[in-house]
């Protein structure tokens, strides 16, 4: 069966039975790998990616699930959130193993574009799926508080 796919923009057609997870369409059909794969049961966050916009667990969604959304990855994630978060990681070294972090940038690209002056707990509450080993909890925290802080209020 065929399935069409948007992803970053770009349209993919995908032939499959359109149960495989559109964590492995990502990464080893449209060769997509920023994506990772962690635990496989929507507990740790590393495979996040947006569906129209909001941060969605890719290793749970089946493909046929997902051909009505726009999907992006952090190949394709754009704009002036992106931008504030990837020089608020640098400067704070938020990447450690670097594992979890394409998961817990899109986490955090959602928040800031919903939330622009996000307190302590909001930034748990929307972090809080997004597991890290390294524990870099911390610096991510810091790290979204600047971004924040760099972006201002949206005009
Ligand atoms: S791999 Fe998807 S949430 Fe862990
Ligand atoms: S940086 Fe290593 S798992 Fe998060």
């Amino acid at each position: 069966m065929s399935f069409v796919l948007s992803v970053n923009d770009q349209a993919h057609i995908i032939e499959d039975d359109g149960e495989t997870p559109l964590l492995w369409v990502l990464r080893d059909r449209l060769n997509l790998t920023g994506t990772k794969y962690g635990c496989g049961i929507a507990q740790c966050g590393a495979c996040t990616v947006h569906l129209d916009g909001q941060p969605k667990r890719s290793c749970s969604i089946p493909l046929k699930a997902a051909t009505s959304s726009q999907i992006t990855t952090i190949e394709g994630a754009e704009g002036e959130e992106v931008t504030a978060l990837r020089n608020a990681w640098g400067a704070h070294d938020v990447p450690q193993c670097g594992f979890c972090q394409s998961g817990q940038i899109m986490s955090a690209v959602a928040l800031l574009r919903q939330n622009r002056t996000p307190t302590d707990t909001d930034i748990d509450h929307a972090m809080s799926g997004n597991l890290c080993r390294c524990a870099t909890y911390n610096r991510i925290r810091a790290a979204i508080h600047d971004a924040a802080a760099q972006l201002g209020q949206p005009a």
